[in-house]
């Protein structure tokens, strides 16, 4: 039973991975995440989604480590400088992550081996590398039963991860960015070159592919909240790659996957579109003394907010910055709320619609 198989350097073959089905699948998937990328261009503000969306996508990705931390705990320390558990920050660091993916991307446009190792780095936060010792195994969680040897021998690894990388980096087949996705995320997980941190490091591989390849510009479109959904048949279908060399199944998961995350996605944006435009007309409306814009798109970038930020942000008074907290408060944009000392001013409106998969 085990070892299974010896892992297959890619590509697998055509007829495998374009088959009838996936082609089919293959068109609602590229035009959902075509939708997405158009409506994200039109947020005018992009760091304001790309935070929150950030930030959630950290949250369900670690919670496929059994790390599952409220959207409450994980603002208030990211907003206040009280101490974080290491739950959060693992959460803060998977999102470094894929601020510091997104980085090598927007300079380089491709991903080495040692920028992978970096950002694997980032996650779990320990300088291990890549597997040098034998020894690691992929067991059922429930029976302990061994269900995945990848490869032991480190000249072996650097093999396969260097395959891999080229498949990654020159997408020199005419196959569909989104099959190549689906295939590349397979072959990493089966390579499994670190002793911990394979799946985060192999979800942000996924989503910095669709920014290289032109597919989505920032980075929106996460699978881990779907994965977490599936996680039963994720597994399973992982299993039956590694042990039929069938891969019809396992992509197309992947790909309503990615068809399913981004149409939630799009309803998400449309909502925070939607809660900006009327916060902005609520505060002209009710607040005009005090009304400026980027005071409004501050409380999306940061759902929760502080004086020192409204300072920071437009240059004013601590005074006036209170000021400006406190009447949006009292016209029901905000929720303040008092952590030690401090006082933390929320958007709940839009942590609401965060919360919301
Ligand atoms: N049969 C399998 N074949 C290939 N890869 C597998 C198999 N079973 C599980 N995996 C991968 O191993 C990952 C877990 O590896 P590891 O613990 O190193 O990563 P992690 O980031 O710490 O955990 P997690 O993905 O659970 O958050 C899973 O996310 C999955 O992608
Ligand atoms: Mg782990």
């Amino acid at each position: 039973m085990y070892p299974i198989k010896k892992l297959e350097k890619l590509p697998p073959k055509r007829e495998k991975v374009e088959t009838l089905a996936i082609l089919r699948q293959l068109s609602k998937s590229s035009n959902s995440l075509g939708e997405l990328k158009g409506i994200a261009k039109t947020i005018p503000n992009q760091a304001m989604l790309i935070n929150a969306v950030v930030l959630q996508e950290a949250k369900d990705s670690s919670e496929i480590e059994n790390i599952i931390t409220t959207q409450d705990e994980l603002y208030e320390a990211l907003t206040t400088n009280s101490k974080c558990t290491s739950e959060i920050k693992e959460v803060i660091n998977y999102r470094s992550a894929i601020f510091l993916g997104q980085d090598m991307i927007q300079k380089q446009g491709f991903l080495r081996l040692k920028d992978i190792e970096e950002l694997q780095n980032t996650i779990v936060e320990n300088n291990a590398g890549i597997r040098n010792m034998p020894g690691t195994a992929l067991k059922n969680d429930k029976t302990g039963e061994i269900v995945y040897t990848p490869p032991q021998e480190k000249n072996e690894i650097l093999d396969l991860l260097s395959n891999f990388l080229e498949y990654y980096n020159l997408n020199q087949n005419d196959i569909s960015p989104l099959i190549n996705l689906a295939i590349l995320h397979y072959q990493f997980e089966s390579i499994h070159p670190f002793y911990d941190g394979n799946g985060r490091t192999g979800r942000i591989l996924n989503i910095l592919y669709l920014i290289i390849n032109g597919l989505l510009e920032i980075p929106i479109l996460y699978l881990s909240s779907y994965i977490n959904e599936n996680k039963a048949e994720y597994y399973r279908l992982l299993h039956t790659v590694n042990t039929a060399d069938e891969w019809e199944e396992w992509i197309l998961y992947m790909l309503k996957a990615i068809e399913e995350t981004a149409n939630k996605t799009i309803i998400k944006i449309n909502l925070i579109k939607e809660l900006l435009n009327n916060t902005i007309k609520i505060a002209q409306e009710n607040a005009s003394k005090i009304y400026r814009k980027e005071l409004i798109e501050l409380l999306f970038e940061q759902p929760y907010s502080k004086i020192d930020f409204v300072v920071n942000r437009l240059g004013v008074e601590r005074k006036s910055g209170s000021r400006y907290l406190k009447k949006l408060e009292e016209i029901g944009i905000l929720e303040s709320k008092k952590i030690g000392r401090e006082t933390i001013y929320v958007n709940t409106k839009l942590i609401e619609i965060l919360k919301n998969r």
